[in-house]
């Protein structure tokens, strides 16, 4: 009848126009109208492993964070919304997640590195980092050496589960970083080795840093190979937001400090 008829037409458009617009975006991430194309329309769908504040934590249901604000930014400029999604952080460094199409982006403060290069392209660094010790107050742990024999938790597929191998100390690998702190906590194990700046959010909770290992990395954003469309839309957005003074404030509110020069 005449009515199905029409849901049919209807149906085929919709099937239609839904092909259309996947085949018409080129290699490069680059849609028909010239336009960056996302995975969903209208949104940019970022990857993310909460709780790594100041970078990306859950509040009031919300994933923010300084990540959040800079891919936000890009977002804007281009014209999208920002649809942030906690996944895991091994499917994210090793671009599985983005190969999965699961997202547009992974922000994750994702340490630039070879390996990981091979697998996702990354935009310009945004952030220094280095490993730091977390430790319950009072404890006498604060150098590589007096972590030998003892348990030291570390997080999935992350630069600081290498560095307590490359250092020959054993790694107890937890999913993410929340998980890590409350094994200290309950005394599952003796200290946390993750990134520096995500480590003071701690201090008040009869825990303490007790040491800075300098390892000199550096977070980028990554999309999936080849997609120079939206890589190009990240870079320009970061220069805007180092040109415009937009970055400074973002760092200020999130950090604390402000940047160091430079
Ligand atoms: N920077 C470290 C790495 O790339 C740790 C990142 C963990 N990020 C997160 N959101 N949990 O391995």
């Amino acid at each position: 009848n005449a009515r199905s008829a029409v849901a049919l037409v209807a149906l085929g458009g919709v099937l239609l126009a839904g092909c259309s617009s996947s085949d018409d975006t080129s290699p490069d991430g680059t849609a028909a109208d010239g336009s960056v194309a996302t995975i969903s329309e209208g949104m940019l769908t970022v990857c993310t492993n909460p709780p790594f504040e100041p970078f990306e934590l859950e509040q009031d249901g919300e994933i923010v964070g300084l990540d959040m604000s800079l891919v936000g930014e890009v977002a804007a400029d281009l014209d999208l919304e920002l649809a942030p999604l906690a996944t895991g952080f091994d499917g994210i460094e090793s671009g599985a997640a983005l190969n999965a199409n699961q997202c547009d982006v992974v922000a994750s403060g994702i340490t630039i590195t070879d390996e990981r290069a091979a697998n996702m392209d990354f935009s310009e660094a945004y952030f220094d980092a280095d490993q730091g010790l977390l430790v319950t107050e009072g404890s006498d742990l604060s150098d590589v050496a007096s972590l030998e024999g003892k348990k030291i938790a570390v997080q999935i597929a992350t630069t600081g589960a290498t560095w307590a191998e490359e250092n020959g100390l054993e790694g107890v690998v937890f999913d993410d970083l929340g998980a890590q702190v409350q094994a200290l906590q309950t005394g599952q194990v003796d200290a946390v080795v993750n990134d520096i700046a995500v480590l003071s959010p701690f201090i008040t909770d009869g825990l303490e840093v007790a040491a800075n290992f300098s390892t000199g990395e550096q977070y980028g954003f990554g999309v999936k190979k080849g997609n120079t469309a939206l890589l190009t839309a990240i870079d320009d957005t970061l220069e805007r937001l180092h040109s415009d003074g937009t970055y400074d404030e973002l760092y200020t509110e999130w950090i604390g400090t402000a940047p160091a020069e430079g």
